[in-house]
C-alpha cells in the first residue's frame, strides 16, 4: 500500500516540498507519493475533504490557507494552537489533526544546522503577520535575553506581543525605535520579499557585531532582505530553505512517527 501525501496552497508550482519529501522516502524506505495540489482561493476546505476521501493520509499546507487548516482541524496541537496557524494535517479516523512545524523548523536550522546561539541574545523579528506569529514561542522558548517584534503597522506588533507576554520577555517596537539599537540575530518575517515589494526603511544599525541575519523565505539567488542584510554589516546569514527542510521532516515525523535525518537533504538542496 502506497500513502497519499500532499502540499496544498495557491501559487503551489514552485513548492520544493514533493522533492523533499521524496528524499526522504527514499531515505526512511516509505512507500509514499506525495504531490502539489492548487487549490482555489475560496476552495481549500473542498480540496482538503476530496483529498481524504480519495483517501489521502496528510497534507502540507502553505499560503494563504494555514488560517483555514486551523479552522478545518477537528483536533489540535498545543504548538498549532499558540501559533494560531496550520501547516500540517494528518488525516485520523475521527478527522483532520492539525499541527504547526514552522517554529521548530526555523529554531532546528537557525540553532542545529547553522550553530546560532539563541539562547541569552538580542532577537529581532521584522513583521507581525502570520509568519511572525508561528516562530515567536518557539523563539521564546530558546530562551533568548530579549525578543523585540518590529513591524511597518506598530500596534500588531504590540498585539503579537501582548499575546506572548507570559512567555518570556518580548517588546514591540516601530522601525523609527529601532534606530540607533543593534541584535545578535534578525529575522524578516515580512511579506516584503515574497510579493516583490521594497521593505519599509529598518535602520542599518540593526546588526550587532556578528550578527546573524535570517530570511524566513527562501530563493534561488540571496534575497533582497540578505542583500541588505550584508551591506548592513551582518557577519552570517541564511535563507528559510533550511527551515523548509527542517518542517517538512517534522511533517513527516507527525505523519509517519519516523524522524527523517536533514542532513543528506540540506546537502542535496544547498551543496556549500
Ligand atoms: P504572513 O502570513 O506572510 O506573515 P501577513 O499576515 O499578511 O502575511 O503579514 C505580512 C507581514 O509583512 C506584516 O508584518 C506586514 O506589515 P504590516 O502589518 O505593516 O502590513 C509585513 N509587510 C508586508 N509588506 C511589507 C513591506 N513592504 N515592508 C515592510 N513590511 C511589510
Amino acid at each position: 500500500m502506497t500513502d497519499r501525501y500532499a502540499v496544498i496552497g495557491n501559487p503551489i508550482a514552485h513548492s520544493k516540498s514533493p522533492l523533499i519529501h521524496a528524499a526522504f522516502a527514499r531515505q526512511t524506505g516509505a512507500a509514499i507519493t506525495y504531490e502539489r495540489i492548487l487549490a482555489p482561493l475560496d476552495g481549500f476546505a473542498a480540496a482538503a475533504h476530496q483529498f481524504a476521501a480519495d483517501g489521502g493520509r496528510g497534507l502540507n499546507v502553505t499560503l494563504p490557507f494555514k488560517l483555514e487548516a486551523f479552522a478545518l482541524a477537528a483536533a489540535l496541537s498545543d504548538r498549532a494552537r499558540t501559533a494560531g496557524a496550520v501547516n500540517t494535517l494528518r488525516r485520523d479516523a475521527d478527522g483532520w489533526f492539525g499541527d504547526n512545524t514552522d517554529g521548530v523548523g526555523l529554531t532546528r536550522d537557525l540553532q542545529d544546522n547553522l550553530g546560532v546561539v539563541l539562547g541569552g541574545r538580542d532577537v529581532l523579528v521584522l513583521g507581525a503577520g502570520g509568519a511572525a506569529r508561528g516562530i515567536v514561542a518557539p523563539l521564546l522558548a530558546a530562551g533568548p535575553r530579549t525578543l523585540t517584534i518590529a513591524n511597518r503597522t506598530v500596534a500588531r506588533a504590540a498585539a503579537l506581543a501582548m499575546d506572548f507576554a507570559r512567555r518570556g520577555e518580548v517588546r514591540a517596537a516601530s522601525a523609527g525605535a529601532l534606530e540607533g539599537r543593534s541584535f545578535d540575530v534578525v529575522i524578516d518575517a515580512t511579506s516584503a520579499g515574497i510579493r516583490g515589494e521594497a521593505s519599509v526603511p529598518w535602520p542599518a544599525t540593526l546588526f550587532a557585531p556578528g550578527a546573524f541575519a535570517y530570511d524566513l523565505s527562501y530563493a534561488d539567488a540571496p534575497t533582497a532582505f540578505l542583500r541588505w542584510a550584508r551591506a548592513a554589516g551582518a557577519a552570517r546569514m541564511a535563507d528559510g530553505l533550511g527551515m523548509l527542510i527542517e518542517q517538512a521532516a517534522e511533517s513527516f515525523f507527525v505523519w509517519r512517527g519516523v524522524r527523517p535525518d536533514t542532513r543528506p537533504v540540506l546537502t542535496l538542496f544547498r551543496p556549500d
